[in-house]
């Protein structure tokens, strides 16, 4: 099929280029400029394990507009980004209402019959698809010979895996209005997906509007119920991995997201808790329990920090090296990243950082620059915890995992860890002669 892709992020990105590998003709547009130049230099803007090579290997047109070319595509995605607004936290819906006016003026033009489909992918509150198509159908001011379906299929994928889950979806959500769609997006999926039979969900638009809010907001209550568990473990003398095995071995519960940590950070989970938090109080519903994960999660990475400054007696002039700038392993991105919150307050605090990622190093730099005299960058852990009087993980790294300790621990002014994604090895690490603090109740591990 004759594929356009309207925004160029993870999402629009990684699913044009799965689609061009299973052989579909693909034009991705954006209106950065510079995005698409990079682009068409075979550059990736964004880091995610495999995206590269797949866009080496096809060919994909990237252009900075709608244009004769892809006003011609059989099937729109629309897959730009609905940021928070600084004042509200309210999802920036203007991205999704500007791709929506120049598709409907693009349309607009075009002479003789055509039937047109045009997938929603970003995460929007429900009513959002509907009033796009409006929209569109606006700008076509009701022409006849343009007969138009949309569809909201919300994405599943995550940073650092985006790609397998493309390829392998636990299920595809079609919110849809026509079996005509259905009936095309179905043999669309088919075509690029990797299971033999994908389970697919149609449904209604709305209601597929809010299986994405519902499962983002779902997975967060999970990481804050086990972080205020955590808590309870460290209060009652509990571990929380022994727990958290326990409980995620019932099927009914499963035991994904259940890892204890500084909590959830990410483009996604904070954004969309918040959306829906203001969705259920635009209808005059209070809504506690996600109004308790939100607040779990602040909590979380202040009771560590608490505990940060409560085993070192302050941090004022103290060197802390910290692991991990990105919001999660796997990534070069920092949006909403709690490591990245942590440095702002242990420098609040008087601290001086000498800070790694593999990755995110660079999307660092920029967010402290003006601010270099408290921060170092460097280039392995080893660095890092040089001359620190402790070293703090605050990403889940797996390679964090397999650091050599005992030639940390020579160059280190004081031998403590605080591992905040629990990632190293309790007994381990006390060998080595550490002193070491995680969350849920470790230090008695
Ligand atoms: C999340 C969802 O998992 C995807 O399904 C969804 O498509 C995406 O948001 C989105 O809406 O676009 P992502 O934010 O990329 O994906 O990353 P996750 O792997 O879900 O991690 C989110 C945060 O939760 C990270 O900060 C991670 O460190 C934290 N986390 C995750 C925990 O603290 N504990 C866990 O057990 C799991």
């Amino acid at each position: 099929m004759n594929i356009c892709v309207i925004g160029t992020g993870y999402v629009g990105l990684v699913t044009g280029a799965c689609l061009a590998d299973a052989g579909h003709s693909v034009i991705c547009v954006d209106k950065d400029a510079e995005k698409i130049g990079l682009l068409k230099k075979n550059k990736t803007p964004i880091y995610e394990p495999g995206l590269s090579s797949l866009l080496r290997k096809n060919s994909i047109d990237f252009k900075t507009e709608i244009d004769r070319e892809a006003v011609a595509s059989d099937v729109f995605i629309i897959a730009v980004g609905t940021p928070p607004n600084q004042s509200d936290s309210r999802p920036n819906l203007s991205f999704v209402y500007d791709a929506a006016d120049e598709l409907g003026k693009k349309l607009g033009d075009l002479k003789g019959k055509a039937y047109k489909i045009v997938i929603i992918k970003s995460t929007v509150p429900p009513g959002t698809t509907s009033r796009v198509k409006k929209m569109i159908l606006k700008e076509l001011k009701h022409k006849k010979n343009i007969k138009l379906d949309i569809v909201f299929n919300p994405e599943f994928l995550r940073e650092g895996s985006a790609i397998k889950d493309t390829l392998y979806p636990d299920r595809i959500v079609l919110g849809i209005e026509s079996e005509r769609s259905a009936k095309i997006l179905k043999k669309l999926f088919k075509s690029f997906v990797k299971q033999e039979n994908p389970a697919f969900l149609l449904t209604d638009i709305p209601s597929a509007e809010m299986v994405k809010y519902a499962s983002n907001a779902f997975l967060a209550t999970k990481i804050s119920f086990i972080n205020e568990i955590a808590y309870l473990c460290e209060l009652a003398g509990a571990n929380i991995d022994g727990v958290s095995k326990g409980i995620g071995m019932d099927k009914r519960i499963g035991k994904a997201f259940l890892n204890a940590g500084l909590g959830y950070g990410g483009s996604c989970f904070p954004k969309d808790t918040k959306a829906l938090d203001h969705l259920a109080g635009d209808h005059g519903h209070v809504f506690h329990l996600l109004k308790a994960v939100i607040d779990v999660n602040n909590m979380q990475k202040k009771r560590f920090l608490h505990k940060i400054q409560k085993v070192l007696n302050g941090v004022e002039n103290k060197t802390i090296g910290l692991l991990g700038l990105a919001f999660k392993q796997d990534t070069d991105d920092i949006r909403e990243s709690i490591a990245i919150d942590m440095i702002d307050s242990l420098i609040e605090r008087g601290a001086k950082i000498k800070a790694h990622d593999p990755l995110a190093e660079k999307k660092a730099r920029e967010f402290f620059s003006g601010r270099e005299k408290n921060i170092v960058f460097c280039d392995s852990p080893y660095e890092a915890a040089k001359g620190s009087h402790a070293l703090i993980i605050a990403t889940e790294w797996e390679s964090f995992a397999r650091l050599d300790l005992s030639k940390m621990r020579k160059t280190m002014k004081k031998p403590v860890i605080f591992d905040g994604r629990n990632l190293l090895d309790p007994q381990k690490v006390k060998n080595k002669g550490f002193a070491y603090h995680a969350v849920g109740g470790h230090e008695r591990g």
